[in-house]
């Protein structure tokens, strides 16, 4: 018998008949909306495998619910939306989507710098309310991207291709990890004209940086990493912008700081609740530039993502190598009638 599957979501079609071909396989019919969780938790009762988007919880109710599973496919590089002790300590293999979506992340996290830096939403807007009336020399000023040094936290895949488009703007890249990166400082020092530098503390990093990306996972360890004391070390001419999780910034701390001019403007793709909505504070502040956590969204990323879920699941649940597993758990048998 075919092991069986949970699609948590209607995905590209792609992705649908890689599982469909391999598993019996039973699809949350909706693009836009999230699976109830009531529906969720019965609908995994007796399946093998889950492919899960960040949108859904998967802790240890879920795993009570699911005695036959066997792995959950998350389709996202990130996955604080999963308890990983958890699934490890059941045996549950959990895999991620990283690579296929770096590129992607990457200029989104530019189009924040370039939008934050120069006012570019701000200026849409005083346009569309009919503000625009004359050109003078002080009108609608920003701050210079080109030349300013890119401050990273969290240099990993994404950090790497951020880093990598700010040699073409003539920046200087400091970067903050947990410790240096050979391999970063080798990538990037390879191309012509870039300086990179470790920034051994983040303290170094903030105090120097004039734009601040922040691309670390969400774990105990960066939860609420930048509040008040973080953002009163930036320059006041500082640009801030996070593609990472909302969660690592405290957001009412950043707002006053945005209030106080400092960071002097904010680019921001993630939050601490989403989703957030008209009546947000971020919103009613003329220095920061909002999107709706759409890092990885184009036709071809988002695409590629759940392809990838999709082998990802499909591999651990016929006994294939997985492409990207996240823990170290072994999966076993081979469909339902080889289960544990
Ligand atoms: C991820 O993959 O973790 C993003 O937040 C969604 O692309």
């Amino acid at each position: 018998m075919k092991p069986r599957a949970y699609i948590t979501r209607r995905l590209p079609q792609a992705a649908i008949d890689i599982v469909s071909a391999a598993c019996e396989t039973t699809l949350w019919d909706d693009e836009a909306n999230p699976v109830p969780r009531e529906t969720l938790l019965r609908a995994v009762a007796d399946v093998d495998g889950i492919l899960t988007l960040l949108t859904d919880r998967v802790d240890t109710e879920l795993l009570a619910a699911a005695p036959r599973l066997k792995v959950v496919a998350n389709m996202a590089v990130g996955y604080d939306n999963v308890d990983l002790p958890a699934l490890t300590a059941r045996g549950v293999l959990l895999t991620n989507t990283p690579d296929v979506l770096t590129e992607t992340t990457a200029d989104l996290v530019w189009a924040l710098i370039l939008a934050a830096s120069r006012r570019v939403v701000e200026g849409h807007r005083l346009i569309a309310a009919g503000g625009w009336t004359t050109w003078s020399p002080m009108f609608m000023v920003g701050q210079d991207v080109h030349g300013a040094t890119l401050g990273i936290v969290g240099a990993g895949r994404i950090g790497s291709a951020v880093a990598r488009r700010a040699v073409g703007f003539g920046m200087p890249i400091l970067y903050h990890n947990r410790r240096p990166s050979p391999s970063l400082e080798a990538q990037i020092g390879a191309i012509p004209g870039a300086v990179i530098r470790y920034a051994p503390t983040l303290d170094d990093l903030l105090s120097t940086a004039d734009v601040v990306v922040v691309l670390v996972p969400l774990t105990p360890e960066t939860r609420g990493m930048f509040g008040a004391r973080e953002f009163a070390l930036m320059k006041p001419t500082s640009v801030f912008v996070n593609a990472s999780r909302g969660p690592v910034v405290c957001e009412a701390e950043l707002i006053e700081a945005l209030k106080r001019g400092r960071p002097w403007a904010a680019g921001l793709d993630v939050f601490e609740h989403e989703p957030i909505g008209a009546d947000h504070p971020l919103l009613a502040l003329p220095n920061v530039v909002l999107t709706p956590h759409i890092g990885s969204a184009t036709v071809a990323t988002r695409t590629r993502m759940a392809v990838v879920a999709a082998t990802n699941l499909v591999a651990a649940l016929t006994g294939q190598p997985v492409p990207n597993p996240v823990n170290r758990v072994e999966v076993k048998g081979e469909g339902r009638d080889g289960g544990t």
